[in-house]
């Protein structure tokens, strides 16, 4: 690997300020100072430092975000802040969510930059279960809950679709919450089928994903790695 590519890939220094620091001496290759860009390294044996600092190419990350209200799932810069702006990790904009949630959509978001372990938990294919909790504009019991939670089993049509959704389950926890699992990850899906049933979402909350439960000790914008353990799960 080229020397001020590992540098970009190891430290917070884009190609070009990478290109500065090792004119100015900041770079030692083996305990020697270098400074032309295109020497070839190898980042398993070499020891390359930045200001006395020694560095390695950071691996494979998997983080567990309690996503709060008004931030985006979205890579640009828009309107409200971005949700990789919330984790605290060098090169955290390389993370990618695994499934987007609304901006205003709380609860557990994952993000990774492994994205065959990212494909496992959205592709319809795994039949990945998502849990929601939506709060109801209209309240929904008796007949009328158990006929929706009939509907939600065999599939509803989504306005401007001609797939019905694939088997869910709906519980109503309360006659204005409920609890939706799906393992699909359509536009809106949960806000889309709720208003397929004549109702509307007013907030709405990711429970758990798979086997793996929102940590309750994660308040909104706080997140942490996963364990090993919790990676193995997908
Ligand atoms: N379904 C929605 O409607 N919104 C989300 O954020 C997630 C699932």
């Amino acid at each position: 690997m080229r020397l001020d590519r590992f540098l970009s890939e190891t430290t917070p220094l884009t190609r070009s300020l990478a290109k500065r620091a090792l004119k100015n001496g900041e770079v030692e290759l083996n305990g020697k100072a270098i400074k032309q860009a295109a020497t070839q390294i190898d980042p398993e044996s070499d020891r390359v430092t930045w200001q006395g600092e020694p560095l390695a190419l950071i691996g494979l990350r998997y983080v567990m975000l309690h996503k709060p209200l008004d931030v985006e799932c979205s890579a640009r810069r828009g309107l409200y802040p971005r949700v990789v702006d919330l984790i605290d990790l060098p090169k955290a904009e390389r993370l990618q969510p695994v499934g987007r949630l609304d901006v205003d959509t709380t609860g557990l978001l994952l993000l990774t930059d492994d994205g065959q372990w990212a494909h496992r938990i959205t592709s319809p294919k795994h039949r990945c279960a998502k849990v929601y909790h939506a709060t109801l504009a209209s309240p929904l019991e008796g007949p009328a809950a158990q006929r929706a939670e009939e509907q939600v089993a065999q599939g509803l049509l989504l306005e401007g679709e001609e797939a019905p959704t694939k088997p869910a389950t709906l519980n109503m926890l309360t006659p204005t919450t409920a609890e939706l699992t799906i393992t699909e990850g359509r536009y809106h899906q949960v806000k889309r089928m709720f208003a397929a049933l004549g109702n509307r979402v007013e907030s709405l909350h990711r429970v758990s994903i798979g086997e793996l439960t929102l940590d309750a000790t994660l308040a909104p914008g706080e997140w942490r790695e996963l364990t090993a353990d919790e990676i193995a799960l997908f």
